[in-house]
Formats: structure tokens, sequence, C-alpha cells
């Protein structure tokens, strides 16, 4: 096998604010439909995002892996999103709420990731200006009750002036807290999802060996 394909099924997503509001229920919305059409952008290779049987589909192959966007502009609100991970050494399933610029911009970030080699957990992290927070924890990382590249979970992230707050099914699992003097994310915020290789960037997810073989067209991900 040459190709790694990946799914990322989203069934519903609820961005949910005082204003604006999206929801997406994709069990209502029909196939074929395309999700620059319905309020995300197309960041990077939007061609592998489909959306078919209910759900989004997104899939990472020799030559890319989809990243795209909400246009919201959040400054404050909660961000659901229902979803099965994908699987596989190197690849990254990433739910991802940025903050808008360009890469030269000091950008707010909080993420919740999946890495295709440990299927029952999820890493959150959040970054102020593009760096984490000295003296915090970079990471923390959760159990997944079941494989969750088989099983569907709602993840969310809940983003206010004051706190920030990670979610598995409802269930609050974390909350970082605005504290005096200790630099917090404050900049509005934009939903990405996305899929990607992380074989050049490091070895924290593996390496993507099928991929590799194919080298370098797996690199026209690279940004
Ligand atoms: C998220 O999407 C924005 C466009 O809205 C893009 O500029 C940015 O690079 C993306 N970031 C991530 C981490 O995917
Ligand atoms: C999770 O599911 C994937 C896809 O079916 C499978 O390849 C993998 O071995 C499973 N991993 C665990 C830890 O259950």
């Amino acid at each position: 096998m040459f190709v790694l394909l990946s799914l990322l099924a989203i069934v519903q997503w609820v961005a949910a604010s005082s204003c604006p509001q999206l929801d997406l229920d994709f069990s209502k919305i029909a196939d074929g439909t395309s999700p620059f059409d319905i309020g995300f952008t197309d960041v990077w290779c939007g061609q592998n995002a489909i959306i078919q049987g209910g759900k989004m589909d997104l899939s990472l192959n020799k030559k890319c892996g989809p990243d795209i966007s909400t246009n919201l502009n959040v400054q404050s609100g909660l961000f659901e999103v229902d979803l099965e991970t994908s699987w596989g050494s190197g690849v990254v399933t990433a739910i991802t709420l940025f903050s808008a610029g360009t890469g030269e911009d000091k950008r707010d970030e909080v993420d919740m990731e999946f890495i295709g080699t440990d299927v029952t957990t999820v890493q959150t992290t959040y970054f102020v200006e593009g760096v984490h927070v000295p003296g915090a924890t970079q990471s923390v990382d959760f159990q997944v009750a079941s494989n969750t590249s088989t099983s569907r979970h709602i993840y969310g992230m809940e983003y206010t002036p004051d706190s920030i707050s990670w979610y598995i099914d409802g269930r609050k699992v974390n909350t970082v807290l605005k504290k005096d003097g200790v630099p917090f994310p404050t900049k509005p915020v934009d939903l990405n999802l996305s899929l990607w290789d992380a074989t050049e960037f490091s070895e924290w997810a593996g390496k993507v060996i099928q991929i590799l073989q194919i080298h370098p067209d797996i690199y026209e991900t690279s940004s």
C-alpha cells in the first residue's frame, strides 16, 4: 500500500456563541455538497474533504492532507466536533482553534490532536502568540474510552476571555483559567479541521513509511 487513506468523519459540528453561530449536521446535507459552500474555507488540500453518506470525510493521500477552516472570528464560544479519527503511523488528526493572521503573526491557538499510533489518547495544548506559556504544562493527554479511529466521540473546546476548557463527550476534562501576569489567549479564533502527515515535523507521531517510499510527492503538503 503506498497511499495512506484516512477517514475523519464529522457528523455534527456546533460553534455556539452569542454571535455568530453555525450548526452543521452532515446527515442533513446532500452528498457531494462542497464544504466550501457551507461555511468552510479551503486552507490546504480542500479537494480531500468530501461530504458523503451523512458525514464529511477528510483523507490524506500521497499528494496532501486537508486543512479546512471556518470563517467566524469567534471571541467567545463552544466548538464541538463529532468525529472518528484517522489511524496509522505519522498521521495526525487535529481540531484547532486558531487566530487570524499570516505566518509572521503571533497567533493564539488551542488544540486537540490525535496521533495515529495512539488511538485512545487525545493530546491537548494551547499557545499564546505562537508560544507555549512558560511554566505551564505543554501538552496534557486524556484517555478516550475506546479506539477513536473506530468510534465516534464529541470533542469540544470552550474559548472564553478568562478560561479555556476541553471536553470529551460533554464531560469537561480540563480547564485553564486566566491569571494575572500570565499570558493567555485573547484573540478571536476560527475552527480548523485537519489531517496531516507529521513525518517531516518530528517523530512525535511516528513515520509514514509507505508515504516516504514515494517521496517527494508527499512533501507537497509542506508549507
Ligand atoms: C487554520 O485556518 C487558517 C485560515 O482560516 C489558516 O491561516 C491557518 O494556517 C490554519 N491553521 C491551522 C493550525 O490549521
Ligand atoms: C484501532 O482501529 C484501527 C482501525 O481499525 C486499527 O488499525 C488499530 O489496530 C486499532 N488500535 C487499537 C489500539 O485498538
